[in-house]
């Protein structure tokens, strides 16, 4: 029998198909935590409930795209209609782009603000009447690149910083009602093999491995989610680079941006750009594959 202050708590996980969500929701689990797990592709989404049923997880799935309000809404409803409460949601849910402002598609900067900004926006307005009850959790999952805005990625950085600004506003408008916001910024972490990005022209991608960059485990993430809902820590951030960003931009603003000049080059070419494996550097995990046609696109249109 599970033991400890999380059990029979319940949880939202957005984005928990694969990837980071994933480890999160699979963490709480091991935790005691009911998990109401999320993506917008069903029968992935349905793969991995198996997965944690198989393992005697307590979980149940919802098939919902967080870039809509009432697809959040619907996200939030779920949970209370299977548990009958809501204690922490998990704005873990994000997609990434890489490119300049000037040669991106436009659609790229109007998808990572919609699915990184708004999703985390939606899915805490509606859950927030239900954490009031419970003086529950809001956990953002953030990325370095929510500290300052890092060239060749500014449609990501921009909805991550957004996303930043949101916690620390919720921060003090939830202050009197208990309920603890905590902003989680991640750096490099080991991709799920699935993991696609959107290209400079729009298009989806299946994101190469990095082999250039010391990566963070997904499970690691998973831990430091599980430590800052123990603790109701406000912020925490994951990774050398992360600490090295955060004491820059905050401590040493001006220097920051002359280092961003510098290394202008290395960010560019090894961090950030897709492009041929060979000229980044890096190894793909599979074939190059575009996937082509963009079918969220697709499915997002047809929703109101
Ligand atoms: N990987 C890194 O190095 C890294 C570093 C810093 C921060 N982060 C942050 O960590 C989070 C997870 O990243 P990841 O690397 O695990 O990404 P990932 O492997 O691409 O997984 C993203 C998850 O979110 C779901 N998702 C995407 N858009 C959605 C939407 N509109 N509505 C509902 N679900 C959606 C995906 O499932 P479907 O495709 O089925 O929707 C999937 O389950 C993101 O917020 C990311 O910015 C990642």
């Amino acid at each position: 029998m599970k033991t400890g202050k999380l059990v029979d708590k319940v949880a939202i996980v957005s984005g928990s198909s694969q990837g980071i969500g994933k480890a999160i929701a699979r963490g709480l689990c091991q935790q005691g935590v009911q998990v109401v797990l999320n993506g917008r592709e069903a029968v992935k989404l349905q793969q991995t409930k198996s997965e944690f049923q198989a393992e005697g997880h307590s979980v149940t799935a919802c098939t919902a795209n967080i870039r809509f309000p009432q697809s959040a809404a619907k996200l939030v409803n779920h949970a209370i209609k299977h548990f009958g409460k809501l204690d922490i949601v998990v704005c873990n849910a994000g997609v990434s782009s890489k490119g300049t402002v000037e040669d991106s598609a436009a659609s790229n900067f109007k998808i990572l603000v919609e699915t990184n900004y708004l999703g985390s926006v939606y899915l805490s307005k509606y859950a927030i009447p239900y954490l009031k009850q419970t003086r529950g959790h809001i956990i953002l999952i953030n990325s370095v690149g929510g500290m300052r805005g890092m060239p060749y990625n500014s449609a990501y950085t921009s909805s991550k910083m957004a996303q930043t600004a949101l916690g620390q506003a919720l921060q003090v408008e939830l202050y009197d009602f208990g309920i603890h916001v905590g902003i989680l910024y991640v750096g490099f972490t080991i991709n799920d093999p699935n993991k696609k990005i959107l290209d400079i022209d729009g298009s989806w991608h299946l994101l190469p491995r990095r082999t250039n960059i010391n990566l963070t485990k997904p499970e690691s993430v998973a831990y430091s989610v599980i430590r800052m809902i123990h603790h109701r820590r406000k912020q925490a951030t994951l990774t050398i680079l992360g600490h090295f960003t955060y004491f820059m931009t905050h401590f040493l603003p001006r220097l920051s941006h002359w280092v961003a000049i510098w290394s202008r080059h290395l960010i560019r070419d090894q961090f950030t750009f897709i492009a041929k494996p060979e000229e980044v550097k890096l190894q793909p995990r599979n074939e190059d594959i575009r996937v082509g046609q963009n079918k969220y696109q697709q499915e997002d249109s047809t929703v109101s």
